[in-house]
């Protein structure tokens, strides 16, 4: 993710603390680093996300580096994984002992606790975590999402088809839906529409190959 100007020291220590404790947090059909790779994908889009709707003035860049960087961190091995917000909102202040005062580590368990929340979470709730819940949704679609799909499908050593119906399910139809309305700010409408506009065209393609077309 992009420096913080303010912070880069601290920013760099989390980022390090994340890199030690969440890459060999296994992920079941997943790569290997998964919940590593996520979270910096989702800080990086958090931070962008920050930028484009001119939020930073009012971001604390640690919080949100932090909140993104271990928002899954309750799906851990050894965490109850029930309600991942809530057990990750808890085991958070273990992983930044040191690095952030009171104030900043209430406002990371605050945005870990709600990102897997949306649809329940206070209308006061902190930037941080309205960012952290856009940039996780966008996470799962668009190019993401076909590796997702195609990676799950080749591990477990099934055809093209297999990885089509996946697409077509019923839970990703609904997962997509709930995306749609959760979201919290127009950049990530427009990401999100882009991102499936991605994903339609790539399945339809992919649909037709595997059929026989030309093109
Ligand atoms: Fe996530």
């Amino acid at each position: 993710m992009r420096k913080c100007e303010s912070q880069p020291t601290v920013v760099q220590q989390i980022i390090k603390r994340a890199e030690e404790s969440m890459t060999d947090v296994p992920a079941a059909g997943r790569e290997d680093g998964y919940r590593l790779y996520h979270g910096r994908r989702v800080a990086r889009l958090a931070c962008r996300l920050s930028r484009r709707e001119n939020l930073c003035p009012r971001v604390d860049c640690m919080v949100l580096a932090a909140a993104c960087l271990f928002h899954d961190l309750g799906k851990c091995q050894g965490h109850d994984a029930a309600d991942h917000g809530k057990t990750g909102s808890m085991a958070v202040e273990h992983e930044l002992r040191g690095l952030v005062n009171p104030r900043q580590l209430r406002g990371v368990r605050q945005a870990i606790y709600w990102h897997n929340k949306r649809e329940k979470s206070p209308p006061d709730l902190c930037t941080e975590g309205k960012l952290l819940q856009d940039a996780d949704l966008l996470d799962h679609f668009g190019a993401q999402e076909v590796w997702v799909t195609i990676y799950s499908a080749a591990a477990e050593r099934q055809p093209v088809s297999s990885a089509l119906s996946m697409w077509k399910s019923e839970k990703i139809r609904s997962w997509t839906d709930y995306a749609l309305v959760n979201l919290n700010f127009p950049t990530s409408r427009r990401a999100m529409q882009k991102r499936l506009q991605f994903t339609r065209r790539f399945f339809w393609q992919l649909q037709r190959e595997e059929k026989g077309y030309l093109y």
